[in-house]
């Protein structure tokens, strides 16, 4: 069921002047909402000091009605209480995007990836209850579930056993059965599926989302966790460590090359277009849901990498993706879920297909 508002929000967005981030901004106040931005502009990202993200927000708030107020950009991190305590004295809902993405580099990452994903989320939500905000909204990952849900002809619903150096220089890509060893069938994950996270990344999403829920308990508010697929779209992150398949394989083309498959180009995924994620943000903030509530968000149709590969080959006129047979080993061969709860229950769902999303990536 869909909740309409009937009044302008002042939302506060930390991390809104990243590639999610700005086009959250820009849908809400697409809606008739006022955004502030908190955003450290972090220079691995905003490899260029933030001036691209800077006149990203400035035309989105040239467009709107109210162009002074549309969208205030302060520049801090989301770890610092002062900061956040002051900025969401003024706002009514508060969307949490800051964070470090990608699946980490090596382990040397790790404290970096808890300090800014699971404090800065303590910190935002204490600013937030201080502040005395009756709702909170988060990006989290389809990542929480680790291996997803798979089915053994013989065997029935198993946790696949983990891919193996061996099995996957033999070429043997899908996850076998525990019991038996053969190959397992790759389902559409659900909301109540156990959570398993398998990297550092994961497991702060995860501790995000049950900070969030405790947050929700104690204060009474509110609280959404976004669980998204794998996000693409125009001006996605390129050229960092954290670049996704979409912006490697789009890169190689615009340099000429054919994009790389890794394992055999089956591994089974959501491709969702960045604009589909903006409006389950701005939806997921204007909706009356209590408690803590998760849901997954994706575009609804699984696709392979290889299909991928496929399509913006052909978008951009050549040449053809090679299959590599290389495989990194902490990669997850599908991750599959069904996002028929946000449907249902916040009336979202994708509108960008494939096919539009690849013709329309560019970057800056
Ligand atoms: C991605 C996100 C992660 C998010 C998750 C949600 C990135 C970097 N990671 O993880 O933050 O939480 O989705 O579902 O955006 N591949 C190739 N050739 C390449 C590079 C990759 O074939 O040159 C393959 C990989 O082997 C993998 C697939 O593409 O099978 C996707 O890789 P990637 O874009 O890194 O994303 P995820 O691991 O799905």
């Amino acid at each position: 069921m869909r909740h309409p508002v009937t009044k302008s929000l002042r939302v506060l967005v930390t991390g809104g002047a990243g590639f999610i981030g700005t086009n959250v901004v820009s849908e809400l106040v697409a809606r008739g909402h006022t955004t502030t931005v908190l955003d450290s502009l972090r220079p691995d990202v905003h490899t260029d000091g933030g001036e691209a993200a800077r006149a990203r927000l400035h035309e989105i708030a040239a467009r709107s009605p109210a162009p002074d107020r549309a969208v205030n950009l302060a520049v801090g991190d989301a770890r610092d209480l002062g900061v956040v305590t002051r900025l969401c004295g003024d706002v009514d809902v508060v969307v949490h995007l800051a964070a470090k993405v990608g699946l980490g580099l090596d382990i040397d990452d790790i404290d970096d990836y808890v300090s800014s994903n699971d404090l800065g989320t303590a910190t935002v939500l204490r600013a937030a209850a201080r502040a005395g905000i009756t709702r909170f909204v988060q990006a989290s990952s389809m990542v929480v579930y680790g291996e997803g849900h798979y089915t053994c002809d013989d065997h029935g619903v198993v946790p696949p056993a983990p891919r193996t150096r061996d099995w996957l220089e033999q070429g043997r890509f899908d996850p076998p059965c525990p019991v038996c060893a053969e190959p397992l069938t790759a389902g559409l994950v659900s909301e109540h599926a156990l959570l398993d996270p398998r990297n550092t990344y994961a497991v702060t999403k995860v501790a995000q989302e049950q900070l969030a829920s405790v947050w929700s308990r104690e204060t009474g508010a509110s609280a959404v966790s976004l669980r998204l697929h794998n996000v693409y779209g125009p001006n996605m992150p390129k050229n960092t460590p954290y670049a996704g398949v979409a912006a490697i394989f789009a890169s190689a083309l615009d340099r000429g090359e054919a994009p790389r498959v890794f394992e055999d180009g089956g591994q089974r995924r959501d491709f969702v277009h960045v604009t589909d994620i903006g409006a389950a943000f701005a939806v997921a903030t204007e909706a009356d849901t209590s408690g803590h509530r998760a849901f997954n968000v994706g575009s609804g149709v699984v696709h392979t990498v290889g299909d991928l590969a496929q399509a913006l080959s052909g978008a951009r006129g050549g040449p053809e993706p090679v299959v590599t047979g290389q495989f990194r080993l902490g990669d997850v061969r599908h991750v599959t879920a069904s996002s028929e709860r946000i449907a249902d229950e916040l009336g979202w769902r994708a509108t960008v297909s494939l096919e539009d999303g690849v013709r329309a990536l560019t970057f800056d």
